[in-house]
């Protein structure tokens, strides 16, 4: 049953995408490499806040060659104000890998590339190897539980599991084309948030949800657990125009700079503070931002001008809040 109207969407899906699709920068001169590094930049980020960070990335590393022989630092402070530094890192690690090895030319050696987990592999594989690998994610889900009414937990491993399997057995020979038509109809038609816009949807004598008048009781979803939240006092120190960093060496924003967080503080005046919060996936950061102005340079931090914090050094936008006080920077 499921599977026969799938069947039958794949047509309409696909002549849809032909005349609908977005002119986006990665879907012109497709090299392996290049499809590698949309993949990961566009996993959690929004295709609006990628296009033109894609197009600076790949002007500055427009080889696996010219990014594998950059240091991390300098990828690190490409990657500035994107977000989700592990990927940068993990890209920068692909990089070298596909420059030893050569890119991989199965979905299994896709999926082992740091950084790549079953969706972005299944993206890569179809997309830069045209072979066709399912790459389900919450748009994909959302767009089939309407057209098959399905009231499966869209976040439960199983779901994705079902409807993986589902398409690699509908699949059309156009690998690619299927995967970013449903990447398109999920985001310009069947959207996330707000009612979908069914008058111009391929699917709309097809979809089970919509024929029922119930599209907006698909996707169902299970519970979902709370972000785990952390109190953390933010010292930005300050004596003769420098600034104390620290490099993260572990966790959240591992191999980033950032200002300490310290149980105590640090002797010294008091000049302002204020409360900030940053969203992770997982954890929020409460903050309270402490500005101290203190009499020497403890040795235990990096000491950097504002220049040098705009220049050298990639401040992560979880502590966006505290710039303001960086004179100059
Ligand atoms: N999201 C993830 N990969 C994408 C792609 N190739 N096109 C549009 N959105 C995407």
């Amino acid at each position: 049953m499921k599977r026969e109207r799938l069947l039958l969407a794949v047509p309409p899906l696909l002549g849809w995408y032909r005349i609908s699709k977005r002119d986006l920068p990665w879907r012109k001169d497709r090299t392996p490499y290049s499809v590698l590094v949309s993949e990961l930049m566009l996993q959690q980020t929004r295709v609006e806040a990628v296009k033109e960070r894609y197009v600076r990335f790949l002007t500055r590393f427009p080889t696996a060659e010219a990014l594998a022989a950059a240091t991390e630092e300098e990828v690190l402070k490409e990657w500035e104000g994107l977000g989700y530094y592990s990927r940068a890192r993990n890209l920068h690690r692909a990089a070298k890998i596909i420059v030893r090895e050569g890119f991989p030319q199965t979905w299994v050696g896709v999926r082992a590339l740091p950084g790549v987990g079953d969706y972005t592999a299944g993206a890569i594989s179809s997309l830069a190897l045209g072979v066709y690998a399912p790459a389900v994610d919450g748009n994909v889900l959302r767009i089939l539980t309407r057209l098959l009414a399905d009231p499966a937990k869209i976040d439960e491993n199983r779901t994705k599991r079902d409807f993986s399997a589902l398409l690699t057995e509908v699949c059309p020979p156009e690998a690619g084309e299927f995967t970013e038509a449903l990447m398109e109809l999920g985001a310009l038609v069947c959207v996330p948030n707000g009612p979908p816009a069914c008058g111009a949807c391929p699917w709309s004598a097809l979809c089970l949800a919509h024929l029922e008048g119930r599209e907006e009781d698909f996707p169902v979803r299970g519970e979902k657990r709370p972000r785990r939240v952390e109190e953390h006092d933010v010292y930005i120190m300050t004596c003769g125009g420098k600034y104390a960093l620290v490099r993260r060496e572990e966790g959240l924003l591992k191999g980033l700079y950032g200002f300490p967080f310290l149980t105590a503080p640090p002797a010294g005046r008091e000049l302002a503070a204020r409360r900030a919060k940053h969203i992770f996936t997982h954890v929020e950061w409460h903050m309270t931002g402490h500005l101290v102005e203190v009499e020497g340079e403890d040795p235990a931090y990096l000491w950097a001008t504002a220049e040098e914090i705009e220049g050298k050094y990639p401040l992560p936008s979880a502590f966006s809040a505290f710039r303001i006080w960086i004179k100059g920077a």
